[in-house]
């Protein structure tokens, strides 16, 4: 088999780009190599997203240019990989209706089977490989980091979803919900440690529901246990997770968060909507209601923790007032930072299925405007809530806009830029806040 140099893309969430270095792990181990730029390329593989219809449509353009690609390069082989594949599976590959040539559909759990589709492939055959798994973890393979900065790294948890909320296409391109087995995540973790990464991001579509059987060398565990058995590795390496679910975030998760210092006080909780009747359509199995009891609980045991969410604007049947309790909803939680989305109905969801997409394109993006509007100044009075607070700052390197200043995170997850003082990616610095943005913290060492 000849060696062949890989370029890998990736479109979407996290847990796509912790995917790609699974992908690169299982290439590189076939005695092929990752390059950073498509021209020096063999074969380039899009890790796809199909959460909006946006996000397939920017991939969609993005082979249509790697089209020009193949004019220069004849043998060049394109794969598109993860949700769309899984989505539009077989039919990606037909040339005529695509009107263009794609040569490998392999969906996020036949990663193992690349190097053989690969080969199929170059034979001219058609490589498809799209069978969902209800256990592959890819726990035995140690991802290479071929784009991490050397400070912060992703490890997958688990799996697939099962949740169905009724907008989602993900329990359709990714199947059912699995674990990783506790040691392998541990051991991942601990070796990122020893190599010098000073923050892990445990990952998974919906991290509390992370549950492991006691089967294998591990004992039973839930995710407030994992959190204890990864944060117990150094005080030195912090820890984060995505994404967490509002029907099901423990008490006991956040005294666990509590308990532990170098679990990073910063919680993503996706609202989606702050009225009860939407969420009830969304089949979100929460109230508006039971999330603000949530909100609430961080707040009392976790004084100060971040909190971000997800919104979507114009789901089907929304109202201008059920559109106002998300407004108001916002503003009682004061989230420091949100992502933002109009509604974009996905073919095959429960929403797609059974309800109207009856909001007009124009409200949706009145109302989308309207969110961002809001979320900035809520941004912007909680950085300026930390005027004058000292944090300790993980450098991850360099600010993007001046190469005399330094850039990293609070435990909070928010940026905070500081004159550089020849500190080092992976260091921990005492920083006062003496101003910001709506974006952005800025500081002065105190060290
Ligand atoms: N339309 C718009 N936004 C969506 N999301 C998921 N599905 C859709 C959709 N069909 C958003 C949700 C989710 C985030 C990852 O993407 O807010 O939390
Ligand atoms: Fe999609 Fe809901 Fe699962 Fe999140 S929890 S991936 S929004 S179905």
């Amino acid at each position: 088999m000849s060696k062949k140099k890989v370029y890998i893309e990736t479109y979407g969430c996290q847990m796509n780009f912790s995917d790609s270095e699974i992908v690169a792990a299982v290439m590189t181990e076939h005695s092929h190599e990752t390059v950073s730029d498509s021209r020096d390329a063999d074969v380039v593989f899009l890790n796809t997203c199909s959460i909006r219809e946006h996000a397939e449509q920017r991939v969609l353009n993005r082979l249509k240019e790697l089209q020009h690609l193949r004019k220069k390069k004849p043998h060049l082989i394109i794969g598109v990989l993860g949700c769309m594949a899984e989505r539009l599976k077989e039919s990606l590959l037909e040339e005529q209706e695509m009107g263009m040539r794609i040569d490998m559909v392999v969906g996020p759990d036949a990663y193992r089977d690349l190097p053989q589709l690969m080969l199929d492939a170059e034979s001219g055959q058609k490589a498809v490989n799209i069978m969902l798994s209800a256990e592959e973890t890819y726990a035995d393979i140690t991802p290479v980091r071929y784009a991490a900065n050397g400070v912060s790294a992703f490890i997958s948890i688990m799996r697939g979803c099962e949740n169905f909320c009724a907008y989602c296409v993900v329990p359709f391109t990714r199947g059912k919900e699995r674990s990783r087995n506790p040691s392998s995540i541990f051991d991942e973790a601990k070796n990122l440690f020893e190599q010098g990464f000073r923050e892990v991001t445990l990952l998974g579509q919906n991290v509390n529901s992370y549950k492991w059987d006691g089967s294998g060398n591990s004992p039973a565990m839930t995710f407030p246990g994992l959190i204890g058995l990864i944060a117990g590795i150094s005080p030195l390496l912090r820890i984060r997770f995505a994404t967490s679910h509002p029907k099901d975030l423990s008490d006991e998760l956040l005294r666990v968060m509590a308990k532990h210092p170098n679990v990073c006080r910063s919680v993503h909780l996706p609202v989606q909507s702050g009225s009860s009747s939407v969420l009830k359509r969304m089949n979100r199995k929460y109230t508006r209601e039971t999330y603000m009891q949530r909100i609430e609980a961080i707040r009392e045991i976790l004084p100060g923790c971040g909190l971000s969410t997800d919104i979507i604007t114009g789901f089907c049947g929304e109202t201008e007032e059920e559109f106002q309790d998300t407004l108001s909803l916002m503003q009682w939680a004061s989230f420091d930072f949100s992502y933002m989305f109009k509604y974009s109905e996905r073919p095959g969801t429960l929403a797609a299925k059974r309800m109207n997409d009856d909001v007009p394109e124009a409200v949706k993006t009145s109302r989308l405007e309207k969110v961002i509007k809001l979320q900035q100044q809520l941004s912007l009075d909680s950085n300026r809530r930390d005027v004058g607070k000292h944090f300790e700052v993980l450098v991850e390197g360099f600010s993007k806009r001046s190469k005399e200043h330094v850039s990293g995170r609070n435990p909070e997850n928010k940026v905070v830029i500081f004159p550089d003082r020849g500190f080092k990616p992976g260091e921990y610095v005492m920083v006062r806040i003496t101003g910001c943005s709506s974006a952005t913290l800025k500081g002065e060492a105190l060290t």
